[in-house]
């Protein structure tokens, strides 16, 4: 099985899981530099993580002082829109720690000129980060990189401009340098509606054009049964 993949049974563990390496990880991020960068994915897959992390006991363990949380990617709504980001992630991860939230950078993907906002996001983010959270769609995207988007060819600005291929389609999202050079990478996957998608990220031929997700390939996986089933390395 590669190195990089954790199988666990269900949606629940995965969360368990994944709240479970985010603290490792931050804390060994603090130990050896005094902070950690943190980018945070979107869609709903992470948010239970978010609640283990933020309201069971482990959230005792996080460093929250030293975590500045960015995000990979926003749609162009306000934070309180249903659609936004930042609204679940803030419920989630942010509702019993409000303090925090002062070292969250949300993404402005509502401002009035999105390609100013890009670059001035881009320019804030550190680089490397130490951590960056993903997710994967159906069609193999991660962040907002959709397959064969011209975002994928991007090789300077750390964050543009992007088009979703459903509403709300504007979007900001990290570039694939972001993805390439942070530190760990970890990307959480549940549901077999995830497991054709999945097979091509980490087992289909090497092609980050039709499979933007690959661009994670080296970080770790956390996924679920639901989500494995079609690996070859699963059977
Ligand atoms: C977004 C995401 C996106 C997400 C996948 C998986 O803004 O939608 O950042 O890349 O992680 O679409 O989403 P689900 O977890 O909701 O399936």
């Amino acid at each position: 099985m590669r190195s990089g993949l954790i199988v666990v049974p269900d949606a629940r563990a995965l969360a368990r899981r994944a709240a479970e390496r985010i603290v490792e990880l931050t804390r060994a991020a603090v130990a050896g530099r005094g902070q950690c960068a943190v980018a945070l994915a979107g869609g709903s897959t992470p948010l239970a993580t978010y609640e283990v992390l933020g309201t069971s006991a482990l959230a005792a363990a996080v460093p929250w002082g030293a975590i500045a949380w960015y995000f990979g990617d926003e749609r162009a709504v306000p934070p309180d829109h249903p659609e936004s980001n930042y609204l679940p992630v803030r419920e989630a991860l942010f509702a019993s720690r409000p303090e925090a939230l002062d070292r969250v950078h949300r993404m402005p993907a509502d401002a009035a000129d999105l390609d100013l906002a890009a670059r001035a996001y881009g320019e804030r983010l550190p680089d490397p980060l130490d951590l960056i959270l993903l997710g994967l769609g159906e069609d193999g995207h991660t962040a907002s990189l959709f397959p064969g988007s011209p975002a994928l060819g991007e090789r300077s600005a750390r964050v543009v401009v992007v088009t979703g291929p459903k509403p709300p389609n504007p979007r900001l999202s990290v570039t694939p340098p972001v993805i390439e050079t942070a530190r760990e990478i970890l990307v959480l996957v549940s549901g077999a509606g995830k497991a054709q998608a999945l097979a091509r990220a980490l087992e289909g031929p090497l092609d980050p054009t039709a499979v933007p997700a690959q661009l994670a390939r080296s970080g770790t996986w956390i996924v679920d049964r639901d989500a494995a089933r079609l690996l070859r390395s699963m059977s």
